[in-house]
């Protein structure tokens, strides 16, 4: 590994090797992580105290249980499971306060042996099936080893037989036989934007003019490469799907044609990260063909997303609405622009990969579409005392130390203490208050920012709220460009309650018989399908007036299947919006400013507060909180404002997969065991109780699965997570890396379809020691 990447990584040996050439990297400062407890910190705050206590209750019982011969192997088992629970609960404190503690419960670590094996053997001596009677149900699901397949199974998707869903019923997987191509397939240029040179687009749109890395239109931006085909046997996505949101699901990405564009698998010499160099990269080289490797040393990307906004102004409705309502009279049609709205922090720890990410990011969103999004950091200032508006030193400072400079002039600082003099006044209680934090801080009001920031942008019709440890491994344009589409065609007829229930394919069929079994059971439950605003008792009307968000194509009299059909979704969620009332989700009656008189107002809220928001979504949670002191626990805000309001909300079934084969009919149980079939209400998912059934997804807070794949994707070898506890928390055999990936007799790196993981706490386990 070179100087400049162990340098990202250790930032304890700063100083003497601090040249102009890694300033463009890393800002360095933070002390190191450590994985210490921050025990005054922790002890500080009600919620961790709580978990700190049941964590030490815990390890008693357990230290109990263990030491004592005469208990069964089941009840030791029951407290292995009762363990694991508490590390839930820890990383829920975690997720919401990640970045201040330390703490780490993730994998475990690596031992140092390796396995040499062949991975086709390997995969046949799957741990023997559970018997059912210990640890959680889903240990008794097979593994799935499609994933873990590479570059030499590729098949043409006409020939793909997943492993996973078998037949409805079967918990087992379907056994399929890979070929192995002595040759390894070659990737092209993936483009999934528009032909904006098309006759179509032309006639339709304003001329696209093309953008460029740098001032004087030399280097052009290079591309995503892609596999076509799928590893034969790959699973499916058990929730959600590719099809129904307009994603490709007959390519692959390997690391190398998802990143090699942007500095991953060359030296930094060559003005790449370095990262990768140290995987296997048979074959590499086609991704650098057309364009050369980069040289992203000097990179401004305020500036490069400017030029190209600007070279193609003429293409976007203002935000002007006297001039807009001028501009929608015209043809060709003018579009809308939206930002992605990153939260980040002082004191995040920047590495290649981050770099990597958000370099990927603009160049595909931005660049690659003619300035259609832009992408903004949101950089919170934790402390309160800085002059960051005062003074342009401090906040240039507060820069250097905290974020790389090519990524200097997209950020937006902010503090609680901005927000406590944007948001004045009384608050009043709240319905309860859990983690027993201020209105105004970022744990219970991470929306705040993001509406301030929204009133200072009205160029910008749509917000996407984004998080740092987030990866999509196809082109982010294909992402949130399919999924604004998809929410704009959406009917809002039993949207409500479409929304409320993970979509599994394999039992609900496709969408049509999925809306139908959605209606089925809305009718079985008793309650009335939700259209528009919702009433209740206490409840105050916006100034616009209440009813003033619903389309034309809803008024009465009209086809209620049609209504909403061609509106902008107001708020796109990544999972489903549940009912939070009884859900057991430990927030869910952190509600505040209402008149406590009455009720509690209904609510609705999605876990992961990756979302997108629309101007007038934020503009009445905007008018809620500073005229009506009303506030929510952050995932719970945007989606019950969309809701008291009759704002269109959807929840966009992206593809979501798991580790293990869980029959369908466990994952309807489990997912949406909530009220009526759904995942709100008693027997909800996100029941602090119920969530380790997520920690086998590829999207949710508390996943493991989710980190292990991505890493092994990346080339690193990782835990394969088959043991006798579960596999959770660093369980298995070391499997992947350079060795076994190099190894012709197997199939080569992975190569995964388009997919959302999260939470990526780190990614080069190197980034683990510090
Ligand atoms: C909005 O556009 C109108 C018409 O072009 C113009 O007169 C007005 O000054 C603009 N308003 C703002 C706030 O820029
Ligand atoms: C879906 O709907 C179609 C047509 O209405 C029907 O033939 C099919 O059996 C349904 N599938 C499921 C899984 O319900
Ligand atoms: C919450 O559930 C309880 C018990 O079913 C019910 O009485 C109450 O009305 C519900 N509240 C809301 C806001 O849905
Ligand atoms: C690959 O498999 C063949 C046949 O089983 C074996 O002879 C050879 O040694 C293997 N190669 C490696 C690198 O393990």
């Amino acid at each position: 590994m070179d100087k400049v990447s162990s340098f990202l990584r250790k930032s304890s040996s700063f100083g003497s090797m601090i040249s102009a050439k890694n300033e463009i990297y890393l800002p360095v400062t933070t002390k190191p992580q450590s994985k210490k407890f921050r025990l005054r910190q922790i002890l500080g705050h009600c919620l961790y105290r709580r978990v700190v206590i049941w964590t030490l209750v815990l390890i008693l019982l357990l230290s109990l249980t263990l030491f004592n011969p005469r208990l069964t192997t089941k009840t030791r088992q029951d407290v292995m499971d009762l363990m694991q629970l508490g590390k839930g609960q820890l990383r829920e404190a975690q997720a919401g306060k990640g970045e201040e503690i330390v703490l780490q419960t993730q994998d475990g670590a690596v031992p140092e042996e390796k396995k040499e094996n062949a991975e086709e053997q390997k995969e046949e001596e799957e741990e023997p099936e559970d018997d059912g009677q210990n640890g959680p149900h889903w240990m008794r699901y097979k593994h799935m080893d499609g994933y873990y397949k590479g570059l030499r199974a590729i098949v043409p998707f006409v020939e793909y037989t997943p492993e996973y869903p078998a037949p409805t019923g079967s918990k087992l997987t379907i056994p399929v036989s890979a070929p192995h191509h002595t040759k390894l397939p070659t990737p092209t240029p993936y483009n999934p934007h528009p032909d904006y040179d098309s006759s179509e687009y032309k006639s339709e749109y304003h001329k696209v003019q093309p953008c460029y890395l740098d001032a004087a239109r030399k280097t052009p931006v290079p591309d995503v490469y892609a596999y076509s085909g799928v590893p034969q046997g790959q699973a499916k996505p058990a929730m959600g799907s590719y099809d129904l949101l307009g994603l490709r699901e007959d390519v692959c990405f390997d690391r190398f044609g998802r990143y090699g564009a942007y500095g991953l698998g060359y030296t930094t010499k060559e003005g790449g990260t370095g990262e990768a160099l140290d995987t296997d990269h048979e074959g590499n080289e086609a991704v650098w063909q057309k364009h050369g490797k980069i040289n992203w040393e000097n990179m401004d990307w305020a500036a490069a997303q400017e030029r190209c906004f600007v070279a193609n102004e003429n293409r976007f409705y203002t935000g002007n609405s006297t001039q807009d309502a001028e501009y929608a009279k015209l043809r060709p049609k003018r579009i809308d622009r939206t930002a992605i709205v990153i939260r980040t922090y002082v004191g995040f720890k920047w590495t290649a990969h981050a770099l990597l990410n958000f370099r990927a990011m603009i160049s595909e969103l931005n660049l690659q579409s003619g300035g259609e999004y832009d992408v903004h950091f949101l950089l919170h200032v934790r402390d309160n005392n800085m002059p960051i508006w005062a003074d342009p030193q401090t906040a240039q400072d507060i820069l250097d130390e905290n974020v790389p400079r090519e990524f200097h002039g997209i950020c937006t600082l902010w503090s609680e203490a901005q927000m406590n003099l944007y948001y004045p006044g009384d608050f009043g209680d709240a319905f309860d208050n859990p983690s027993n934090g201020d209105i105004h801080g970022v744990y219970r009001s991470a929306h705040m920012p993001l509406q301030h920031f929204a009133q200072m942008h009205p160029e910008y019709a749509h917000f996407w709220n984004w998080e740092m440890d987030m990866r999509w491994t196809g082109s982010y344009y294909e992402l949130f460009d399919r999924l604004g589409k998809w929410g704009a065609k959406q009917s809002r007829q039993g949207m409500w309650e479409r929304a409320s229930k993970y979509y599994i394919p394999a039992l609900h069929g496709d969408w049509n018989n999925f809306t139908k079994i959605v209606e089925r059971e809305t009718q079985a439950s008793g309650r009335r399908s939700i259209m528009g605003p919702v009433i209740f008792a206490g409840k105050n009307n916006l100034q616009q007036g209440e009813g003033g968000f619903m389309p034309k194509s809803c008024a009465t009299g009209s086809d209620m299947t049609q209504c909403g059909v061609g509106e902008d979704a107001d708020l796109i969620t990544l999972n489903p919006l549940f009912d939070t009332n009884e859900s057991g989700w430990v927030f869910a009656s952190d509600v505040t400013g209402y008149d406590k008189q009455y009720p509690i107002p209904p609510r609705r809220c999605a876990i992961v507060t990756a979302s997108r928001l629309s101007r007038r979504l934020l503009s009445a949670m905007h008018e809620e909180t500073w005229r009506m002191h009303h506030g929510m626990f952050s995932e719970m805000f945007p989606p019950s404002m969309a809701f008291h309001h009759g704002l269109k909300a959807v929840y966009a079934p992206h593809p979501v997969y798991v580790d293990r084969a869980w029959p369908a009919e466990e994952i309807e149980k489990h997912f949406n065991g909530g009220r009526d079939h759904t995942s709100g209400g008693h027997g909800s998912p996100f029941d602090l109780q119920n969530e380790h059934n997520h920690k086998g997804t590829s999207w949710y807070y508390n996943s493991e699965f989710a980190g292990l794949l991505w890493r092994r994707w990346l080339g690193y070898a990782q835990m394969d997570g088959r043991g006798k506890n579960g596999g959770r928390s660093g369980e298995g055999d070391l499997r992947g890396g350079r060795e076994e990936e190099a190894d012709p007799n197997n199939s080569g790196r992975l190569c995964l379809r388009s997919m959302l993981v999260h939470p990526i706490k780190w990614e080069n386990p190197s980034e683990r020691d510090n």
